[in-house]
């Protein structure tokens, strides 16, 4: 399928907008200084901390924020146990299903996955893998090309 290219210089930290891509919902978010901190003090929660199944990101994205720019992540917002929706769960909301220290991420209501806010996926749910991480480049500062 074609590229997709959006605008990415109005979203604001801690916010997202979906596009699609393949007629898949590709998500565009900003994160905030806090999850960045965050991010690193999770691994030994998580199925594959490191990204090493190469799979579910391009090479470029196979470092710790799984992103070309450490402030966005771009990754495909369907979950890879059975292809359900997860959704976004800041830090401090009632805890779906994760437990006491709850850092914010993503949330699959079909069987309880938990994902952290890069799309890794929590130890001890059904998902197998991390979100996948589609194919990217930025134009510029505000514009990144999916695809
Ligand atoms: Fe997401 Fe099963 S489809 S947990």
């Amino acid at each position: 399928g074609a590229a997709v290219e959006a605008d990415i210089s109005d979203i604001l930290p801690g916010s997202m907008k979906i596009v699609e891509w393949r007629g898949k919902p590709v998500w565009l978010v900003r994160h905030t200084p806090e999850v960045l901190a965050d991010l690193p003090t999770l691994d030994s929660q998580l199925v594959d901390p490191q990204s090493k199944v190469t799979s579910q990101q391009p090479t470029y994205a196979q470092n710790p924020t799984r992103s070309i720019k450490p402030e966005f992540l771009v990754a495909i917002g369907i979950c890879t146990h059975l292809g359900c929706s997860p959704s976004a769960v800041p830090k401090g909301s009632a805890n779906p299903g994760v437990g006491d220290g709850w850092k914010g991420g993503f949330f699959c209501p079909c069987h309880g996955s938990t994902f952290d806010s890069a799309g890794r996926v929590f130890k001890n749910k059904p998902a197998p893998t991390n979100l996948e991480i589609p194919p990217h480049k930025y134009l510029s500062d505000g514009r990144v090309l999916i695809g």
